[in-house]
């Protein structure tokens, strides 16, 4: 068989990650320190993929090409496409098809996250050669995902976001296709939100009696498009890494367990109790940072004490009484205590930020 291509939708919209989308694409908020986007590539080029389009928002899409660049830096070759609006994962599909041509393809979704890589799903489907393989998780709640009903190991029905769902397997963001998606893409018609979707396109190749595999993922995955799936997506990454002490640690300061501190970091008069990993040049003085914090390059935390936290570039944390928790702080922000009388909380906040307070 040709060489699989690989395809990285990381276009959209991002609304359910605002404010930090409002700024950023979503793709690119880190996890444990590195965007969500460069996982998939990684696993891609892994499973010996490295002919790889992404999928772009023209709007959000001039960082993602700039921080990730033309591949070379992941052993990959990246091709990026624009769509011009997100109707639709099979609309994406559509997009691509130049870049596509008649090879078969693995697609990922730039939000997801998928523990154990793409080698055996990649291998399974060489031997098998079916016409198109699902990913499938049970979850708890299917509603927010596209939903899957199989009948003796077959997949019958494919519904995207039901609100009474059949099944409780829910449609993992990676999809491992051939270029029979494309005619699928182009025989259905836009869904009731307008969209182009894919649950349908492949829907239209069971109909068609076309050979749709199904595999149910047994490790870990996450769709990091909300608040508390990044953070579930930090922690479960975060547990993976291994210690690593490049910046400076002070005589004061205790630093236990897996910790990764990047060069030119700072930790002075604290408590670090991983895993947790410190960007470079960033600075903590005089603080407790927890398990499962990623604390980006360039942001500071001084007395004040966090935990299960994102912090992104240059956001500063300062001089606070209760410990922060569960929280993403995006680049530039400061959360700091005030010196000025009458005591009273000041805020200035941008759109569709959360703050809770004790
Ligand atoms: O995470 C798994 C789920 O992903 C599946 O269970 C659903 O069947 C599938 O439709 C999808 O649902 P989401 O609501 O999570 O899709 P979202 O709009 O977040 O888009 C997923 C990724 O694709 C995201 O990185 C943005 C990108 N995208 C999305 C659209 C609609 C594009 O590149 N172009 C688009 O037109």
């Amino acid at each position: 068989m040709t060489q699989l291509k690989g395809l990285i939708l990381s276009g959209g919209r991002g609304t359910r990650l605002r404010p930090i989308t409002h700024t950023s694409a979503k793709q690119l908020v880190p996890v444990a320190n590195q965007p969500v986007l460069f996982y998939a590539i990684r696993s891609m080029v892994e499973a010996g993929i490295t002919e790889i389009g992404i999928i772009l928002n023209p709007e959000t899409g001039g960082e993602i090409r700039e921080v990730t660049g033309d591949g070379s830096a992941f052993g990959a070759s990246i091709t990026y496409i624009d769509q011009a609006s997100p109707d639709g994962l099979a609309h994406a599909v559509l997009t691509a098809e130049a870049f596509l041509g008649d090879s078969s393809f693995v697609m990922y979704l730039g939000d997801n996250l998928l523990q154990g890589g793409l080698t055996g799903l990649v291998q399974q489907f060489r031997t098998n050669a079916p016409d198109a393989m699902i990913l499938l998780q049970q979850v708890e709640d299917p509603r927010s995902y596209g939903v899957a009903e199989l009948h003796d190991g077959q997949v019958t029905r494919l519904v995207e976001k039901p609100a009474e769902p059949r099944s409780d397997l829910a449609l993992v963001g990676v999809y491992l296709f051939t270029s029979r998606i494309l005619e699928a893409a182009k025989a259905i018609e836009p869904s009731a939100r307008g969209e182009l979707e894919i649950t349908d396109a492949i829907q239209w190749q069971v109909d068609q009696g076309d050979r749709v595999e199904p595999h149910v993922v047994h490790g870990w995955w996450k769709d990091t498009g909300k608040l508390a799936d990044m953070l579930e997506a930090n922690r479960l990454i975060l547990d993976t890494i291994e210690r690593r002490i490049d910046g400076a640690v002070d005589e004061g300061s205790q630093v236990e367990g897996r910790v990764v501190i990047e060069a030119g970091a700072r930790v002075e008069r604290s408590v670090v109790r991983g895993p947790v990993v410190i960007g470079r040049d960033a600075v903590v003085a005089d603080s407790y940072v927890g398990p499962y914090s990623a604390i980006a390059k360039d942001a500071v935390v001084e007395r004040s004490e966090v935990e299960h936290s994102i912090l992104l570039e240059r956001a500063k944390l300062i001089g606070l009484e209760g410990r922060i928790e569960s929280s993403l702080l995006g680049r530039d922000v400061t959360v700091r205590r005030g010196e000025r009388t009458p005591r009273a909380y000041r805020f200035m906040v941008g759109d569709n930020s959360e703050i809770e307070i004790l």
